[in-house]
């Protein structure tokens, strides 16, 4: 569902710009015209205290608030108004400051879940699980288990996230966003709450080199 003019883009061009973007909630300002280009494969960080505007500018990115000026350029297309859905079907794949997972589903369906975008068959077949969308199936679940694998969980893949520390719950929902294979990764504090070894941890998974 890209934008009819959004193309794809190498590695080092602009993937987003932030033009000038400003919003406000009634009268607090919480954006005052931000400017920002990201390159694919670069790794930017925002930083500032509680409510600079942190997880306002994620949440205008994919979509969730409409800044009421500027404007978002996505692999070269222009938008002002985009669905959440359609930036995650667009490349925009996001973690949340408060972890939002499915608690009663295990690490591995929680993962799987973040591979539903790409799944071309539908609903139908793949409860029936019969010719292409069996195909289809277990080549999702072998991206599945190699981001598992990666991400160095394999021991909890069947234990429901609800029952996870918040370190190993932050580390399924990152691999929920990878499952979407996402051209743009926002993680909204992906390190709050962790000890020394946890924040390791992730600043590897984060730094790791990646293949596309
Ligand atoms: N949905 C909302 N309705 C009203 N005000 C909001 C809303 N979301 C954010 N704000 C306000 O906008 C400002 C920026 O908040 P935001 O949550 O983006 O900051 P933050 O940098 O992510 O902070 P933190 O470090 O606490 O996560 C704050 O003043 C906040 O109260
Ligand atoms: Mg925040």
């Amino acid at each position: 569902m890209r934008a009819p003019s959004a193309r794809d883009v190498a590695a080092g061009e602009v993937l987003l710009s932030v033009e000038r973007v400003s919003l406000a909630f009634g009268g607090v300002r919480a954006l005052v015209e931000v400017s920002f280009d990201i390159r694919k494969g670069e790794i930017r960080a925002i930083i500032g205290p509680n409510g600079a505007g942190k997880t306002s500018m994620l949440n205008v990115i994919n979509g969730f608030y409409q800044p009421q000026d500027g404007q978002i350029i996505f692999r070269g297309a222009a938008r002002r108004k985009m669905r959440p859905y359609e930036a995650a079907s667009g490349g925009i794949a996001r973690t949340f400051q408060n972890v939002a997972l499915f608690k009663g589903m295990t690490a591995l369906d929680n993962i799987m879940a973040g591979r539903s975008l790409k799944m071309h068959r539908g609903l139908v077949w793949q409860l029936v699980r019969y010719g292409p969308a069996l195909a289809e199936e277990v080549e999702h679940r072998k991206r599945v288990e190699e981001i598992i694998d990666f991400l160095e969980i394999a021991a909890i893949r069947k234990t429901p996230v609800g029952r996870l520390p918040y370190g190993l719950q932050k580390r399924v929902e990152l691999g929920r966003a990878l499952a979407m294979e996402p051209d743009l990764l926002l993680l909204d504090e992906p390190m709050a709450g962790m000890n020394l070894e946890e924040k390791e941890d992730m600043s590897r998974f984060i730094t790791a080199p990646r293949s596309r």
